[in-house]
């Protein structure tokens, strides 16, 4: 039974991984200077967006206006321009029906206390950094307590949350065009994080993330991963592109490996104790 249980976790994990794979991380590892720079190819593409894309962003949020967002759209469509159009319109819709632009205002007090994440420090790049850890995100638990929808919205908030971060940095004049994820493996386990019940919230989050805010994340970085977690990564790795295989950053238990790394990515005083640094929480 305990087997069945874990040959089923496990295939969900190789399921949601070779997901996150080939639609989600293909585009990080992009620096903020080459996001700021177009080819003469991503120009040409922008100059004709831009005037398709203009009456009908009238009345949408200024940012949705500038060229450093609108190029995420092309590009995430290798410049198609009516896919590109299409993608972006249905981030429109969907930020209309889910009510985007409300989702801060919402009290997230309860799903906070559950399932805590901080904000509030940056990279050596300047970006925003979100980070949690595994241990106090029991997915199961929401799960088992009919909030699974909730906790997939407040996860869209926490997405939402950081690109507004990075859309106000734009606006005080600093080059930075993504966050950063920071995650603590450690307690990572098939029966709380894996459960096959989490598979389609997570599947829908992925998706969420990979639709409408393309490009925004610059690395996931995966520190203490446990031995469980890196066996399922490693078989699925080969289907990877070469790029994800640079960007996503997962770490095993070893701390000489992910401190040497984030050392180089994120001053200690922008990392708390679990990641190595010497910022302290605030209680
Ligand atoms: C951090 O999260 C809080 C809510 O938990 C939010 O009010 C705040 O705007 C966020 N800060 C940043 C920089 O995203
Ligand atoms: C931001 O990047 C652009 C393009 O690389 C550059 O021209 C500009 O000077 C940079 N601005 C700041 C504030 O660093």
């Amino acid at each position: 039974m305990g087997g069945v249980k874990y040959i089923g976790s496990f295939l969900w994990c190789a399921i949601f991984l070779y997901y996150v794979s080939i639609n989600t991380i293909s585009v990080l590892g992009i620096s903020a200077e080459q996001d700021l720079s177009l080819t003469p190819r991503e120009l040409q593409a922008l100059t004709q967006f831009r005037e398709i894309m203009k009456p009908r962003l009238e009345k949408e949020h200024d940012y949705m206006k500038t060229d450093i967002y609108l190029i995420r759209w092309l590009r995430a469509k290798n410049l198609n321009i009516r896919q590109a159009e299409n993608m972006l319109m249905e981030n429109l819709k969907w930020r209309k029906q889910y009510n985007l632009d409300g989702i801060h205002n919402e009290d997230w007090s309860d799903m906070f206390l559950d399932y805590p994440y901080t904000n509030d420090t940056y990279d050596l790049a300047g970006r925003p950094i979100g980070a949690f850890s595994l241990s106090d995100w029991d997915f199961r638990k929401a799960i088992a307590a009919g909030k699974q929808v909730r906790l997939f919205r407040y996860m869209i908030k926490l997405l939402d949350e950081a690109t507004n971060g990075v859309l106000r940095l734009q606006r005080e004049g600093k080059n930075v065009t993504q966050w950063k994820v920071l995650m603590n493996m450690e307690g990572f386990n098939l029966v709380q994080h894996g459960c096959g019940s989490c598979l389609p919230g997570f599947s829908y989050f992925v998706q969420a993330y990979e639709n409408y805010y393309p490009g925004f994340a610059d690395a996931i970085v995966a520190i203490n991963s446990p031995a469980a977690f890196q066996v399922v990564l490693n078989l699925v790795r080969p289907v990877f592109t070469a790029q994800t295989r640079e960007s996503l950053k997962v770490f095993g238990t070893n701390r000489a490996q992910w401190m040497a790394y984030l050392d180089k990515e994120i001053s200690r005083d922008q990392r708390y104790p679990e990641y190595g640094g010497t910022r302290k929480l605030k209680h």
